[in-house]
């Protein structure tokens, strides 16, 4: 796992970690012993023979010199014409799939450098595709069938959108086997920081169901890389998602799901900056390194060591070719330690490193210089952006090394705190290519299109946004001659969409690799055929933001505010609104306000199809009380076992990730304190994204908000059991309390919550766990009627934080009016109690939000980790348009706003007058709209022009 400092789901093994010290030593005393022997036996045959005696094998001296081409060859990515795939297998007939809209990675033959670079020659085109032994054949129009191969199952796709397969190349799914499991956990070889040797093919889980989980987002093929733990982590394999019989594979095997049977190319990890520092560099032990300076010393210690290796292969080589095998008096010298790294070094390695800063990135090149070896791309290169000239001076010629991002993950660490949605943009245009992967599972690799897909939206042209994620990738994995594009004698790895790949919430239909079909039953959502997406120039403007108080917008044809609907002529533009002082004072043609702002010269902003929408609530993240989660020092911190705090206390304003929140519409938080163990503990509090401080007025809407505990094992509580029968102990003894004691914070609190004045927010992922509390939660409610409080009216208020299995359980939190944040809102099994989630079409009928929607229970969409608060509309947009039809424009948008209220029971932020609202250009539910303005009640608005 590459992001955090410690990967808080595979803790460092501080066993290895003592192990490896006393190996260390161990080590030390070994290579003494070595040494002393290695001297006598030299003295013994110096001092005694100096006859010739041939004691070595002829026949290995042979075999040595065969091994010297292998050393010697660099690897092609050929062209030669294919009549089946490698990875064919005899029995499966050909496909042809019929009436499909094409996207095959190209632009129109004929089309200059220059000309594609911008995108010209890109389209959508109608045709059928023809596969056949492991490829696609045809790519045409009309493919008539008297032309077909005998047995060809035929396709029906519906005029649907057909790419190639997603290429991802960055994930670690199968060596890091979810849900989370020690014993599953296989990405790090922590043993020592210089791990080249190590592979990840020896630790790969076919049967890690994720796999399956990752193709059902139409990704075909995965690097696995080794995690980023070490500063070299070893060999990385590119595999496809097909496993199995079922999957058209005759074994279960990791050699059988190899891309690349042949294996061409070999591939490496390796990583800069924070993590190994932070894994190797503890104070007290006896190996680092300790910071930057000591990580590049021990690349380059490598290095050497590698190049001595090669060297001293090198000179054996030409010697044996001189004088011939037969008459060396050494074998070839062969270091199993330094044997991939030498081959890096001979070219025959595609390196892939873990890379964020520009110290970092700097560095790295200099080593490519001293050492005289290529990078295929940074990864996690969130600063590359700033210094795309960097790249270039890397070592070897030809494309610069490429950026493999994440479109808007950031902020999470020190090194990614620098970092811009519109980096993709910004390197196209320098010549550097951006492309888009997951690190599953720090994304779910599943959704890593939706990565290009914000890519697009912040600026990137729609062919690089693509490209992104199928030919770019495909081309640094040296494959891509083979995979990445839709077109004949590429391997046919297929994803037939339900709607632009690129649009919000694009789900594949069927999925085929190596023209097998993947999914037996596939979940197809019922959604309107859409007009492709395209280039769209509007989109590639870097907006500039500005603060006004008066201003009138034109070109608005929705307001979807609660209490002030309104539709206007989309078409014509003339609708306009009119805000004064941030406050809306005017839509419609409002010819009066307009020409009053006109005489006082108001400014006029032109929009395309504006709508008008509600501001984001978001809840249960931890904005405000968190900045950089790995530095302690941005952090409130966490409350333990004993304390327990009010988030109003800890608020800290004007921070950058606050800033992006209400830069994506997001104006009202509502935030915990954080709880050691995980999850919240203490009260939440209600604020404006956008204050620059508390003692604005308005700034803090409600200091108190909810009381927030989470069910897991603490030192306290070693047991779930425990915690449960804890709080329900706590509930009753609130219940019990008399109002005439002197109780403490906590009690007085919970008193709140059994008078029904305060609701209980309970962060759980797990049915069971959620079924404990729903039984605790009628418990209290008895205990609370006997006692006849009349100001609680016998009930609880209860909501469910974070909910992967809820769904499950809907029917019952319906009755029992608790209401459910998805925290994530689309959940992938990535811990034990979550391995439940639903992972919706083409795998699952839905996800979570359908079934407790359907069911009745009131839903916000809520965060796991803070970034995901720019992306709230349009996981609101996924919710309605996966939503079969069943979940309209105005409930999507409430389950970002209105619901949060309705389910705390707080009053919503509704005004007669309308001052807290955004703008967009576009649905906000759709992935090609952009913020326009943003007012959040305070009387200013900003506005993005
Ligand atoms: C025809 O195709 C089916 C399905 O791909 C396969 O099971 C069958 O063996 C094929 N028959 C022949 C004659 O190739
Ligand atoms: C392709 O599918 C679309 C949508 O079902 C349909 O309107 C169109 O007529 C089809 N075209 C052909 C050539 O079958
Ligand atoms: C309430 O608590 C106080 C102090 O513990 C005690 O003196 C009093 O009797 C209690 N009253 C009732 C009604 O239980
Ligand atoms: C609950 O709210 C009611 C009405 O606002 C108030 O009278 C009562 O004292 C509150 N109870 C607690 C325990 O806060
Ligand atoms: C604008 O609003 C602010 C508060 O939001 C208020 O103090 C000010 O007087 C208003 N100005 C006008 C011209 O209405």
């Amino acid at each position: 796992m590459d992001k955090h400092d410690l990967p808080r789901y595979t803790p460092v093994d501080e066993h290895a970690i003592s192990r490896h010290k006393r190996r260390h030593r161990r080590r030390l005393v070994k290579s003494f012993v070595l040494l002393l022997a290695a001297y006598a036996l030299y003295s013994h045959f110096t001092v005694r023979d100096h006859s010739k005696v041939q004691l070595l094998s002829v026949d290995k001296l042979r075999a040595d010199h065969a091994v010297c081409s292998k050393l010697r060859s660099v690897p092609e990515t050929s062209n030669t014409k294919r009549e089946r795939s490698a990875r064919y297998i005899p029995g499966h007939g050909p496909v042809l799939i019929r009436n499909a809209t094409v996207w095959t990675g190209e632009a129109l033959l004929g089309t200059s450098p220059e000309d594609a670079h911008l995108g010209k020659g890109y389209s959508w085109i109608h045709a059928d595709v023809l596969m056949e032994f492991g490829l696609i054949k045809l790519v045409s129009a009309g493919i008539s069938t008297s032309t077909l191969p005998p047995n060809t199952t035929i396709y029906n796709a519906h005029g649907r959108q057909l790419t190639s397969g997603i290429v991802d190349m960055h994930s670690h799914s199968t060596v890091d086997t979810l849900p989370s499991l020690r014993g599953w956990s296989d990405d790090n070889e922590l043993s020592s920081d210089i791990t080249p040797y190590a592979r990840s093919i020896d630790a790969v889980n076919p049967l890690d169901h994720q796999l399956q989980v990752i193709k059902s987002g139409g990704v075909t093929t995965s690097l696995i890389l080794p995690g980023s733990g070490n500063n070299m982590g070893g060999e990385a394999y590119v595999i496809k998602h097909a496993v199995g019989v079922p999957d058209g594979r005759e074994q279960i095997s990791a050699e059988d799901m190899l891309a690349d049977p042949q294996k061409t190319w070999r591939y490496m990890k390796m990583a800069c900056g924070e993590n190994a520092k932070a894994v190797y560099g503890r104070l007290g032990r006896d190996f680092g390194p300790f910071s930057r300076m000591g990580e590049a010393w021990y690349f380059r210690h490598a290095f050497e060591s590698a190049r001595a290796h090669v060297q001293a292969q090198d000179d054996w080589c030409s010697a044996a070719d001189r004088v011939g095998a037969e008459r060396m008096e050494s074998y070839l010298p062969q270091e199993l330690e330094w044997e991939s790294l030498g081959a890096l070094l001979r070219g025959q390695v595609l390196l892939n490193v873990h890379c964020y800063t520009i110290p970092d990135l700097e560095a790295f090149v200099r080593h490519t210089n001293e050492f005289r070896f290529k990078v295929q791309a940074f990864h996690h290169a969130h600063q590359t952006y700033l210094v795309p000239e960097i790249l270039k001076r890397a070592w070897g010629g030809g494309p610069p090394p490429a950026a493999a991002l994440f479109a808007d993950n950031m902020y999470y660490k020190a090194e990614a705190y620098v970092a811009s949605e519109q980096a993709g943009k910004i390197l196209y245009d320098n010549g550097i290519t951006p492309v888009y992967v997951s690190d599953n599972p720090v994304l779910n690799a599943q959704h890593v299109v939706f990565e290009a897909a914000k890519a697009y939206k912040n600026g990137l042209p729609y062919h690089v946004a693509l490209a992104g994620v199928t030919s770019a990738s495909a081309e640094l994995l040296g494959l891509g001659n083979r995979i990445g594009k839709a077109k004949p004698g590429y391997d046919a790895d297929i994803v037939v969409w339900d709607s632009d790949p690129l649009s919000v919430g694009a789900a594949p239909v069927q999925v085929w690799i190596d023209g097998t079909p993947q999914f037996e039953e596939p979940v197809e959502l019922r959604k309107p055929h859409t007009k492709p997406l395209a280039a769209n120039p509007p989109l590639e403007n870097t907006p500039v933001r500005s603060e006004e108080r008066d201003i009138v917008f034109t070109g608005i044809s929705k307001i979807m505010i609660p209490g002030h609907e309104q539709v206007f002529d989309s078409g014509d533009g003339t609708a306009v609104m009119v805000v004064e002082n941030g406050t809306v004072v005017c839509t419609g043609l409002c010819e009066a306000e307009s020409s009053s702002g006109e005489a006082r010269g108001v400014r006029r902003v032109s929009l395309k199809d504006g709508h008008v929408v509600p501001p984001v609530t978001v809840f249960g993240s931890s904005l405000g009380l968190a900045e950089i989660e790995a530095e302690d020092s941005t952090l409130d911190g966490d409350n333990t076992d004993e304390s327990i705090s009010r988030a109003v206390d800890g608020l800290a304003f004007d921070t950058k990730s606050l800033d992006a929140a209400y830069s994506h519409g997001v104006t009202r938080a509502i935030s915990a304190p954080t709880f050691k163990y995980g999850g919240f503990k203490g009260v939440s509090a209600g604020f404006l994204t956008g204050a620059p401080h508390a003692l604005e007025e308005g700034a803090v809407w409600q200091d108190e908000v909810a009381l927030h505990y989470t069910m897991t094992k603490t030192e306290k509580t070693l047991s779930l059991s425990a915690a449960v029968g804890l709080l329900q102990a706590k509930l009753i003894k609130a219940v019990k309390a008399n109002e005439t004691e002197e109780l403490k914070l906590e009690e007085r609190w919970l008193r709140r919550v059994v008078a029904g004045n305060m609701t209980l927010v309970v962060n759980v992922h797990s049915a069971d766990l959620i079924a404990s509390l729903l039984r605790v939660k009628a418990d209290v409610e008895a205990e609370m009627r006997s006692k006849d409080d009349k100001a609680s009216n016998g009930r609880l208020s209860m909501v469910i934080h974070g909910g992967a299995e809820s769904w499950m359980l809907a029917s019952a939190l319906a009755e029992a009016h608790v209401g459910v944040v998805l925290a994530p809102f689309l959940a992938y099994s990535e811990t034990w109690d979550q391995r439940r989630s639903l992972t919706g079409a083409p795998l699952t009928n839905g996800t979570a939000i359908d079934i407790l929607h359907a069911a009745g229970v009131k839903v916000a969409i809520g965060t796991s980790e803070d970034w995901q608060t720019r992306n709230l509309y349009l996981s609101a947009g996924i919710a309605y348009t996966n939503g079969n039809g069943k979940i309209n424009e105005i409930e999507a948008l409430a389950f970002v706003s209105s619901n949060v209220y309705d389910m705390l029971g707080l009053k919503e932020p509704r005004d007669e007058v309308v001052r807290e609202f955004v703008v967009f250009e576009g649905s906000p539910l759709e992935i090609d709209s952009r913020v326009s303005a943003v007012a959040d009640g305070r009387g200013g608005l900003s506005v993005w022009t």
